[in-house]
């Protein structure tokens, strides 16, 4: 029999909450206790690119995340894999004479490599970048016709987050009601171009690993944190409606004082937590105070933060004359070292000439 490889290419950026999910009211099907929202970033600096491809000379499938090979076994990818392979449709290439029936898809293996255009050891999210992406694309090589909502739905199952990153702009993950999860989905509320004036500026405090991951301190925090039940059934549904109005009318005010005390809440949280997890650090808590005593300072808040399970500051400036100046102040109190160079250099350097 004549061998082929059939293969599909997609890039996906991360998101970054600026309405935490924090908590899973079930864990197998990734559903979470409260609803969120989220910004997708800028697929230059941020994202996942990933290959698959499918051969009948695959034994079985296979993975690899930068360049290593990775177990398949985790039920995430098995999950994704699984939702997209019931979805297959035909698929018939003529130029090269392949052709593949739906239930073919069944026994065809396929492997996949996966890369992220940053450093995955920054501790930056990285798995709601990658698991978009591999749904994504295996979407297309399978040339499955489902809309965004159920892919963002099957995304949901490789990792929560990752539902978020199936669209650009502002996107929201409703929680869902059903116990199957076929109503836990992201929909997009506007696209990048709608506030485009707002910056994105990470700043790198530690480069290790989190300590906690995110499954098992959102375990701890289900099992364990009184605070929990008030934050998601009394606090996160108004602060949703509120930060939904705020992204319609690019109310930056409203925007980054919500985004701040959602940030402090899920941090908050944790802290609630027994045993406590600490995803901050000293260097963490010094940027929200610059943050806060500028924002005081000019009166009206110039500057959002939000940090997610690790000490890495996201900071958002309302425009690209508010991130020069921010960006300014970072280097100034925290001047980078040497080792710091390689983060440093990830950003649009072109703000400081502004
Ligand atoms: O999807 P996960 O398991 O990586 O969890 C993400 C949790 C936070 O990043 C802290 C919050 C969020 O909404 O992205």
């Amino acid at each position: 029999e004549r061998q082929w490889v059939l293969m599909a290419t997609g890039r996906s950026p991360t998101n970054i909450a600026v309405i935490k999910y924090w908590g899973k009211r079930d864990e197998a099907l990734i559903l979470p206790v409260n609803d969120s929202i989220s910004v997708t970033l800028d697929p230059d600096h941020l994202s996942a690119t990933t290959t698959v491809a499918a051969s009948p000379s695959f034994p079985s499938d296979r993975m690899w995340l930068n360049g290593k090979e990775i177990e398949l076994s985790g039920g995430r990818f098995q999950s994704c894999l699984r939702e997209i392979r019931k979805r297959a449709r035909d698929v018939e290439d003529e130029k090269k004479g392949i052709k593949i029936k739906k239930e073919d898809w069944e026994k065809l293996h396929v492997h996949i490599a996966s890369y992220n255009n940053f450093p995955t050891a920054a501790g930056l999210a990285s798995s709601a970048a990658g698991f978009a992406c591999l749904v994504f694309t295996l979407g297309k090589l399978m040339n499955v016709n489902e809309d965004y909502g159920e892919l963002s739905s099957i995304a949901r199952q490789g990792s929560g987050s990752a539902c978020r990153s199936i669209y650009g702009g502002f996107v929201k993950w409703c929680m869902g009601k059903n116990d199957n999860g076929s109503d836990s989905m992201a929909v997009q509320l506007v696209d990048e171009s709608h506030w485009d004036d707002l910056v994105i500026i990470i700043a790198v405090v530690s480069s290790k690993q989190k300590e906690t991951s995110s499954t098992s301190g959102m375990r701890g925090t289900v099992e364990t944190s009184p605070l929990l039940q008030y934050r998601a059934q009394t606090v996160v549904p108004s602060r949703i409606l509120k930060m939904e109005e705020a992204i319609k009318n690019r109310d930056f005010e409203s925007f980054a004082r919500l985004t701040c005390a959602d940030s402090n809440q899920f941090h908050a949280v944790c802290l609630d937590t027994s045993p406590p997890i600490f995803y901050m650090n000293d260097t963490s808590h010094r940027i929200i105070s610059l943050v806060e005593k500028w924002n005081h300072a000019e009166g009206t808040p110039q500057v959002a933060y939000t940090f997610d399970a690790g000490p890495n500051a996201v900071l958002i400036a309302r425009n690209r004359k508010t991130a020069a100046l921010l960006l300014q102040r970072l280097l100034y109190c925290f001047p980078p070292q040497d080792n710091d160079l390689e983060s440093y250099m990830l950003g649009d350097k072109s703000i400081l000439s502004d």
